[in-house]
């Protein structure tokens, strides 16, 4: 047998070289690919906001970042700001906001940055992609949320977690004159009620005990450290770092791993169960009856959990820790539950709740002021010029600040630093504000789809708590400090006393 020694060493360097060429290209192009993205984000900004921003000179003033956003927008003539060395827009301009969320939509899509920083935890689920798959689970979904059985089955959850778990709590806590954090409460009750009616399952996070629940512990781990991606100096660093698998992104893996494996236990269990998939009101059998794909289904629902988690537990904590402050808004919606439910009944019923305008319209007020998700970004497609004048480049990211909307004088009055729920009202009935004005859920072609089900569950808590507890902030005088995340979240949490109301 002849072996051609010649043929497999020059075959031998020549796929050497293919290996080098390959490798330095790969090289050359991250390279190139980093000094771009660099060259983008303007490092070597000198002007006063970016300074401040790299050096953290804002942190002696202003206790969060929002806040100092919210100073820089108020003095900015248009509302419009930009943060150069993060290649970010920053909008509070109304019409801006409705330019962005309706009139070019197409224009401002999601984008990959975002998609890419959230990508492992939601895959394609609707909070995560654009284009058809978004049209076709926004679609889905608003036939599933707008039906009268799921928002029955919803409100049935949700007075059932009242009642036989949160109401309970409080009062458990009433005699010790105990202090607690209100925040983590809520967080656990939200949990509950979002696992049931996504996934049909019951973590139980606020049963007497308060369990730890892997599920809600592994859920927050991946939703922080993916949050906590886009604050890296670029995104070759979390990159990379998942790559080698180290550090948080080792944690994120791991966080990430649980919530699958609960979801694939969920779906296996539902497939055992059989194929009336319409016979159940959860979310996940509803989608079930259109989609076979098992890794898509995981990647809707979790979405939902995503949607649904943390938002409401954030709103009512701001709405909470407002009315410990504000007793006369309180006199006011008690006045109010007295008249619509009358002193036999415990719990206001759906039909009532809807009646209950003061209610509303000092939820809605307690939103604009602690707003739950409070900043939002698009990327652009194609070069645009915002309403304001504000040029806008190609890829370049754009953002919108319910936030700091809330505290402009020029949308809310003189008065917008305060809590007064009357603005809401024409003759003591609710009026909602502009979503442009006030895009606490988002506004136009992308809307919070859960809104109508957030805005009954909120209040239904509001009222079952008002009417039977006062609730207290601990140290009313301390300001709030936001932990960084996708939603609002007090650092330290929300220390309340409670006690049973006399009358
Ligand atoms: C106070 C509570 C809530 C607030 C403030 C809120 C706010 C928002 C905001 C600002 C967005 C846009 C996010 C983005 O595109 O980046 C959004 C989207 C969404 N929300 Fe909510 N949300 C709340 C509760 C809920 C609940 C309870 C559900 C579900 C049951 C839900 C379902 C959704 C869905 C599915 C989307 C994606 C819509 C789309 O992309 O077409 N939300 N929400």
């Amino acid at each position: 047998m002849s072996f051609d020694l010649k043929g497999f060493v020059s075959l031998e360097s020549m796929s050497l070289t293919c290996g080098v060429f390959f490798f330095s290209f790969t090289l050359i192009f991250s390279l190139f690919s980093f000094l771009l993205f660099i060259s983008r984000m303007k490092p070597w900004c000198n002007c006063h906001t970016c300074k401040s921003y790299l050096t953290f000179s804002w942190c002696a003033k202003f206790p969060n970042l929002c806040d100092w956003y919210t100073h820089l927008l108020r003095n900015s003539p248009t509302g419009t700001i930009h943060v150069h060395v993060l290649g970010n827009t920053i909008t509070s301009n109304p019409d801006n906001v409705e330019h962005i969320l309706k009139t070019n939509f197409q224009n401002y899509p999601k984008g990959k940055p975002f998609s890419a920083i959230l990508g492992d935890l939601l895959g394609k689920g609707i909070f995560n992609v654009d284009g058809e798959s978004w049209k076709f689970q926004r679609k889905m979904a608003s036939l599933e949320l707008g039906s009268v059985a799921i928002r029955s089955y919803a409100m049935e959850l949700v007075n059932q977690e009242i009642q036989t778990r949160l109401v309970p709590f409080m009062e458990s806590k009433t005699t010790a004159n105990a202090v607690f954090d209100l925040q983590d409460i809520l967080r656990r009750f939200s949990f509950d009620n979002i696992c049931k009616f996504s996934f049909g399952l019951d973590p139980g996070c606020l049963l007497p005990a308060l369990p730890v629940s892997d599920l809600a512990v592994a859920f927050d781990l991946a939703s922080k450290l993916s949050a906590e991606r886009a604050m890296t100096a670029s995104p070759f660093v979390w990159k990379a770092k998942r790559f080698l698998n180290v550090g948080s992104e080792k944690r994120l893996r791991r966080a990430i791993g649980v919530v699958n494996d609960v979801a694939k236990e969920m779906i296996r269990q539902r497939r055992e169960m059989g194929s009336n998939f319409n016979a159940r009101n959860d979310l996940l059998s509803r989608f079930m009856g259109s989609i076979d794909d098992d890794v898509y289904l995981r990647d809707i629902v979790v979405s939902f959990l995503l949607a649904g988690r943390d938002t409401i537990a954030s709103g009512l904590t701001g709405f909470f820790s407002l009315l410990s402050g504000s007793p006369d808004v309180e006199a006011l919606i008690r006045e109010e539950m007295g008249r619509v439910v009358g002193p036999a009944q415990e719990f206001p019923s759906f039909e009532q709740l809807r009646e209950m305008h003061y209610l509303s319209a000092a939820i809605h007020e307690s939103m604009r002021l602690f707003p739950p998700i409070q900043f939002d970004s698009k990327y652009a497609s194609e070069d645009d010029v915002l309403p304001d004048g504000t040029f806008v480049r190609k890829g370049s990211r754009v953002t919108y600040h319910p936030y700091a909307m809330g505290r402009m004088e020029r949308i809310w009055g003189p008065d917008c630093l305060d809590f007064r729920p009357e603005r809401w009202l024409r003759d003591g009935v609710f009026v909602p504000a502009c979503p442009f004005k006030y895009p606490v859920f988002q506004a136009g072609v992308r809307v919070c789809l859960g809104k109508d089900l957030a805005l009954m569950e909120m209040k239904s808590v509001a009222a079952a708590l008002v009417r039977r507890f006062d609730i207290r902030v601990a140290e009313p005088a301390q300001e709030p400090r936001f932990a960084p995340g996708l939603t609002a979240t007090l650092r330290g949490g929300l220390a309340v006393r409670v006690c049973e109301r006399k009358c």
